[in-house]
């Protein structure tokens, strides 16, 4: 598809619901080695609370929808993902409001305002061990690529987050639970960036239909 719809905001959502149930235990035991072991939990949790709303958001535009989603993580995620990627979706809301297709570069404007969200919650950079590891290097492909349409830019933005959240398993963690480890934290997958590049390819396989 050329343009991402309502219908598929909703399918990409109810995807990540089951993603996340079936990368639940992988998660959970990538936060054991580095955090507390609820990761997973807590993006199962979160999903699946999601998932339960989404018939209601049938024929709603995307803003309402991202920001239904939003609020709907913040209220169950909890910890530090909860906020980070409820800001991901509130402000990805902010662009989609009023919509009820967004364009590859709406996608990317949705994109953009979601990532620095986290940013500036987070306060992390690229290096610093955590979700950002994925997304920032995910929204710079996804940009270089938007002329390409879609599809292609959302391939590009995939293979980034998946080389991105690769990229973290040597770092010594800088930000969130995993820095009070210290060099002991180095060695490991962030679940942040793992889950970060779940929720991307998600997405690229509900606009690949
Ligand atoms: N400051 C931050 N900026 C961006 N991402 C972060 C930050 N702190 C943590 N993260 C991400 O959050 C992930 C951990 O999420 P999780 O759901 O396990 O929350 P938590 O760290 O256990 O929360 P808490 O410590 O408050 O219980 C990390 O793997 C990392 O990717
Ligand atoms: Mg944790």
């Amino acid at each position: 598809m050329t343009e991402l719809d309502s219908k598929s905001v909703i399918a990409w959502l109810r995807l990540l619901g089951e993603v996340y149930g079936q990368k639940k235990d992988y998660l959970t035991d990538l936060d054991a080695a580095i955090g507390d072991a609820d990761h997973g939990a807590n993006m199962a949790r979160g999903f699946a609370a999601v998932a339960t709303k989404l018939d209601a958001l049938e024929g709603k535009d995307i803003g309402t929808i991202f920001k239904t989603a939003a609020m709907t993580l913040l209220s169950t995620v909890g910890g530090a993902s909860g906020p980070l990627y409820g800001s991901f979706f509130l402000q990805a809301a902010t662009v989609a409001n009023g919509k009820n297709a967004l364009t590859a570069a709406d996608v990317g404007a949705a994109l953009d305002a979601g990532i620095k969200a986290v940013v500036s919650r987070g306060k992390a950079q690229v290096g610093d061990k955590t979700m950002l590891d994925a997304l920032l290097p995910a929204l710079a492909a996804y940009q270089e690529a938007v002329v390409n349409g879609l599809v292609p830019a959302l391939q590009k933005a995939v293979e980034a987050a998946k080389a991105g959240s690769a990229s973290t398993q040597p770092l010594i963690a800088k930000k969130g639970r995993a820095s009070y480890l210290g060099e002991r934290s180095a060695g490991h997958l962030d679940p942040g960036a793992e889950s970060s590049a779940f929720l991307l390819d998600a997405l690229l396989t509900t606009a690949s239909k």
